[in-house]
């Protein structure tokens, strides 16, 4: 119903769009594929970003903050993940931005923690970090608290802990961790309308993936930022 609801108002809107993340073949969407023409046609050129609902398991078990969300760049500006599902993910707002540089996301999270917390002239046990709570950020968690910051755990949803990062005074300064390729790529739009920053790596959790990531020429070495997950400030 979402995707239903989103498609035909986006089809209305003056725009010659191509959706370039869309509802994947892992959701087996009917519409709003990956590369789909969108809009009315009478507009600018554009890529498309959708997530019509974002914390699918959030919303159906009646949790906060799922969300509906839609990107849109220029035509040609967004990064695509090709078959890349999974990425490492740091996201700061506009006033940790200085402490960011690409080596920070392989650092160990205390450095990386330290950094943020002097950028932002507070005690890094004043640092709150966004993490979703999955098996594979055990040792994530226990490295945060370690480092004496307070971690705000959600089960789905790291767009919206993305937006958090980014916003000032959302009560978040940081959001860690592994997520959905496609939610970076939608994250990076926000972070770089409200002049945060952000880092992501490709991280594969499963031998397919890494095998399909390796076909298609993506380098798994490479630490992006949210200037080349989107190429353009509009
Ligand atoms: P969906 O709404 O598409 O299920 O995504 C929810 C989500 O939590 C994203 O916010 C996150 O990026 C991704 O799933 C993490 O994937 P997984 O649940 O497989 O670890």
């Amino acid at each position: 119903a979402a995707v239903e609801a989103m498609r035909l108002i986006l089809c209305t809107v003056d725009m010659d769009g191509v959706v370039v993340i869309g509802e994947g073949a892992k959701d087996e969407a009917p519409m709003l594929f990956d590369g789909e023409k969108i809009g009315n046609g009478l507009g600018p050129a554009v890529d498309v970003a959708v997530d019509p609902i974002e914390g699918t398991a959030l919303l159906a078990y009646g949790r906060p903050d799922a969300i509906s969300v839609v990107g849109i760049a220029p035509r040609g500006t967004m990064w695509s993940p090709g078959p890349a599902y999974y990425m490492n993910k740091l996201v700061v707002g506009r006033e940790a931005r200085s402490a960011l540089h690409t080596g920070l996301l392989a650092a160990p999270v205390s450095e990386a923690l330290s950094a943020i917390a002097a950028a932002l002239a507070k005690p890094i046990g004043d640092l709150t970090v966004f993490v979703l709570d999955k098996p594979r950020h055990q040792k994530l968690i226990a490295d945060i608290r370690e480092a004496g910051a307070r971690v705000l755990l959600r089960t789905d949803g790291d767009v919206a802990g993305a937006l958090m990062a980014a916003m000032p005074n959302s009560g978040v300064d940081v959001l860690l961790g592994i997520g959905g390729t496609p939610e970076g790529v939608i994250a990076a739009c926000a972070v770089r309308a409200l002049g945060g920053a952000m880092l992501g790596q490709l991280a594969p959790q499963k031998d397919d993936e890494r095998k399909a990531i390796e076909s298609a020429g993506l380098n798994l070495d490479e630490v992006l930022t949210e200037n080349e997950l989107v190429r353009s400030d509009d």
